[in-house]
């Protein structure tokens, strides 16, 4: 039986540590829980002793806790330490690596992986302090998830939700899960992800709403069976996955342009939603008030199929199909059309679309499956583990 300790934070968000205590304890982890003195004020010790079915531990001055329990000791008796919800002020504390409560003091002596959930306002997200403690933060060996995007308890929106608690315990699983054997190992596979941004003038563009995260996580994926990984990424706020080479472009020229340097690959996963047209740029701002302007879109490479007609077409060339209706049956035509092996097919109809989830249908020569919804790492994983049985059954 794997062992979490919960390190509650003091946000408002605190009170989905309940649900996730949940459901970890369904799917039979242990959970031990400690709190911060700001979290009491969101949840009680009460709520989370009955659900972990533990002891809920709050501070170090307590001396029967200490004599029984030693902080030290709760940081070994744990195989994950997981902070949900991390506030500002609790990942600041842990970057400069203060030690003054229970919880920064157990997060500074333990040499447990470390996952870290956070939660604030959109703009304490976005401040470059909490950049900077993040950035530090994985750079020290800190898992630190991505939040949500969405409406705020307090009324903003923006990205700063906590991770819903289900994607927190499949950050849990995959940390926890032990290291894939690097299948990968001595190939090169590139990734396309994220939208285009195609320039109208110097303030405005085209743009779609592909968020990267299927893409990146894909990259991410890819890393961990060995690959050596070539991410060409659009403009997206997403940090580069551990061990990932990632080239930033803009425009779907430049992203053709990236892609041809960047061969020979193995593999091709072309998960970028690329603008198909682009405008000639006005080199100033046009000006609201001369005559309506009339946009005239050229359109731009199509970089799958071109890839796919290119003497280093890799031995695997993976397109994606982002769909609103009939999408098993656009997908098919599209991997015959472009010449692909495989196409993955999604409906963005929903939420899918900067969304956490995806449902996919993989396309290809042998027919269709269609995967049940999952979360984008997920899906992420188990392509990667198709690529490579393809690679190994190709070679
Ligand atoms: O034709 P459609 O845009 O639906 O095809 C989607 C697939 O083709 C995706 O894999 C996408 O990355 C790729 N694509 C491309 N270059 C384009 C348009 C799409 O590589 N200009």
């Amino acid at each position: 039986m794997k062992r979490i300790l919960l390190i509650v934070g003091g946000g408002i968000a605190a009170y989905k540590a309940a649900e996730l205590i949940r459901l970890l304890k369904t799917r039979g982890y242990a959970v031990r829980c400690v709190m911060t003195e700001a979290a009491h004020h969101f949840v009680t010790p009460m709520t989370l002793a009955a659900l972990s079915e533990d002891k809920v531990y709050t501070t170090l001055w307590d001396l029967k806790d200490e004599a029984e329990m030693g902080h030290i000791q709760l940081s070994r008796e744990a195989d994950l330490i997981v902070v949900a919800p991390a506030t500002a002020d609790l990942m600041a504390r842990m970057t400069a690596g203060l030690a003054n409560d229970l919880a920064t003091t157990l997060l500074l002596a333990t040499d447990k992986p470390v996952l870290v959930a956070p939660a604030m306002n959109v703009r304490m997200w976005g401040h470059a302090a909490t950049a900077r403690n993040v950035a530090q933060l994985r750079a020290d060996g800190v898992t630190v998830m991505t939040p949500d995007e969405g409406i705020m308890a307090c009324g903003e929106y923006g990205p700063g939700r906590l991770p819903e608690p289900p994607a927190i315990v499949a950050a849990i699983e995959a940390t926890l899960a032990p290291a894939p054997p690097k299948r990968l190992a001595g190939r090169h596979v590139l990734v396309t992800a994220g939208p285009t941004h195609e320039p109208i003038d110097p303030v405005r563009y085209i743009a779609n709403r592909s968020s990267g995260k299927q893409g990146f996580a894909i990259a991410a994926a890819l890393a961990r069976l060995g690959a050596r990984v070539t991410l060409v990424a659009g403009p997206v706020m997403l940090p580069t996955p551990h061990g990932v080479d990632r080239i930033d472009v803009e425009t779907a020229r430049e992203m053709a342009d990236a892609v041809d340097r960047v061969l020979p690959a193995d593999a091709a996963v072309m998960v970028a939603a690329v603008a198909d047209w682009h405008v000639e740029p006005s080199q100033q701002k046009i000006k609201k008030g001369d005559a309506t302007p009339t946009l005239t879109l050229a359109e731009n490479p199509d970089i799958l199929a071109t890839l796919a007609r290119s003497p280093h077409r890799p031995r695997l060339l993976i397109g994606f199909a982002a769909e609103t209706e009939r999408v098993i049956e656009h997908a098919v035509a599209k991997r015959v059309r472009k010449t692909a092996d495989w196409i993955v097919a999604n409906d963005v109809s929903g939420d899918v679309m900067g969304g956490a989830d995806n449902s996919v249908h993989l396309v290809t020569e042998a027919g269709v499956e269609s995967w049940e919804r999952l979360p984008k790492d997920a899906v992420a994983a188990r392509l990667a583990e198709r690529i490579a049985d393809a690679l190994e059954a190709a070679s």
